[in-house]
């Protein structure tokens, strides 16, 4: 590997943040405290979760790092840093969500296969990089295709970290050509995070950001990218991250009966709460995130003050902008917005909240109806148990 390798064992990881909650050690998952997520609308990189199929991939020399660009195209090529550099860069703020976020909620009601996330495998980031539309461009394949000459039809996206998964082999993902030829999907092969070059656990020298999609298709420390005619085959494409009913377990299962998931549902958590609080009877100060995928953006985030009953609409902080801020910085249709409401609390009760996105999507009541077996995509209303009682807040 020209570079950039991808060692078999844990011995050579990077450091991480004391605050971190770590999920799974080997390999290396973990999410910041609910607190510190809402803290920043912009995610320090320290505190922004970190969700990993192998040990983190090295860089021996950056100089002779290169990604090839293959399969169904006329001209394959590498493209080293330099090159890469050289293109238009774009900031823009995406948030990238894990489609594990909230698993550990669902697997209470029936147990799920997975890594047990709370409400922070979601963050938000400045991502600096050159468009992969532009990038595409440059190995001859015109803005706005759904197909190459070929019959290129698909963008697929290699690294070369060994997950057990792939029976020791890289992780991968692809997405749809028109998606990676449209200027205004926004989706980068990011070398910078919050201005600063990204960091070994989040895909130093270069990983792919696919804004409004679940994290799965965003693939860490690229080594090359694939014109296909067919969608990637990998695992976490076909045997993984796909949505199926609840009727659907372990012994019925057929992967092949669902499409891989692309764009997050809309959500949203309170994160000024844990599951289970001791408040004073008064005003409580309730404040969270809410996110869309797709690019549609929040319209409206809800909290009830009696499980659900009754509602108020909560103010939002950061409203999505649907314009370019200038011509080299994008829009941040992708980011999240924060909410904030004060409800009065006069008696033991539980806390709900919804989104709304610009589709008037709205989250689901109950987890139990979004059940699936792989527990992702865990959308239900987010609620928090108040109990009347002494407490500092
Ligand atoms: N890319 C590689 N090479 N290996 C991985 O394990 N995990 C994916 C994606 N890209 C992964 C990857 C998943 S499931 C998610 S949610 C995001 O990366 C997480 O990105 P982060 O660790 O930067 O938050």
């Amino acid at each position: 590997m020209p570079g950039l390798r991808g060692p078999s064992d844990y011995s050579q990881e990077p450091p991480r943040h004391p605050s971190l909650r770590i999920n799974s050690k080997e390999p290396f998952n973990a999410e910041p405290p609910r607190s510190a997520l809402i803290s920043s609308y912009i995610t320090p990189v320290d505190l922004f979760y970190k969700r990993n199929h192998g040990p983190i991939p090295l860089v021996d020399d950056i100089e002779s790092y290169y990604v090839t660009v293959n399969g169904l195209i006329e001209n394959p090529r590498k493209l080293f840093m330099k090159d890469i550099r050289a293109l238009q860069k774009y900031n823009v703020t995406a948030t990238l969500q894990c489609a594990g976020n909230r698993r550990t909620a669902m697997s209470k009601v029936r147990k799920v296969r997975g890594v047990g996330w709370d409400v922070s495998a979601i963050g938000n980031a400045v991502w600096g990089g050159a468009k992969l539309s532009d990038v595409l461009e440059l190995v001859g394949i015109a803005k706005l295709m759904h197909s190459t000459e070929s019959g290129g039809r698909h963008v697929e996206f290699v690294s070369v970290d060994q997950c057990k998964e792939e029976n020791g082999g890289p992780y991968k993902a692809s997405i749809p050509l028109s998606q990676a030829t449209n200027p205004e999907a926004d989706v980068l092969l990011a070398y910078e995070m919050n201005g600063e070059p990204l960091n070994r656990d989040h895909g130093y020298p270069l990983r792919v950001v696919v804004p409004g999609v679940i994290g799965a298709r965003s693939v860490k420390w690229l080594d090359s990218i694939n014109i296909i005619a067919e969608e990637c085959q990998g695992f976490f494409m076909q045997k993984d991250y796909k949505m199926f009913p609840p009727s659907v377990n372990w012994d019925n299962i057929n992967w092949s009966t669902r499409r891989p998931q692309m764009d997050f549902p809309v959500q949203s958590a309170i994160c000024s709460l844990e599951d289970v609080e001791m408040v004073k009877p008064g005003k409580v100060n309730i404040r969270g995130y809410a996110a869309a995928g797709g690019g549609r953006g929040i319209e409206r985030v809800d909290v009830s003050a009696d499980g659900g009953k009754s509602w108020v609409e909560a103010s939002r902080s950061q409203k999505p902008k649907e314009t370019y801020i200038s011509e080299h910085h994008s829009t941040d249709k992708w980011a999240w917005v924060f909410f904030e409401a004060s409800l009065d609390v006069s008696r033991t009760t539980e806390i709900a909240a919804k989104a709304v996105d610009s589709g008037a999507n709205v989250q689901p009541e109950c987890v139990e109806s979004i059940w699936n077996l792989r527990g992702i995509l865990n959308t239900s209303w987010h609620r928090v148990l108040l109990r009347l009682g002494h407490s500092s807040l």
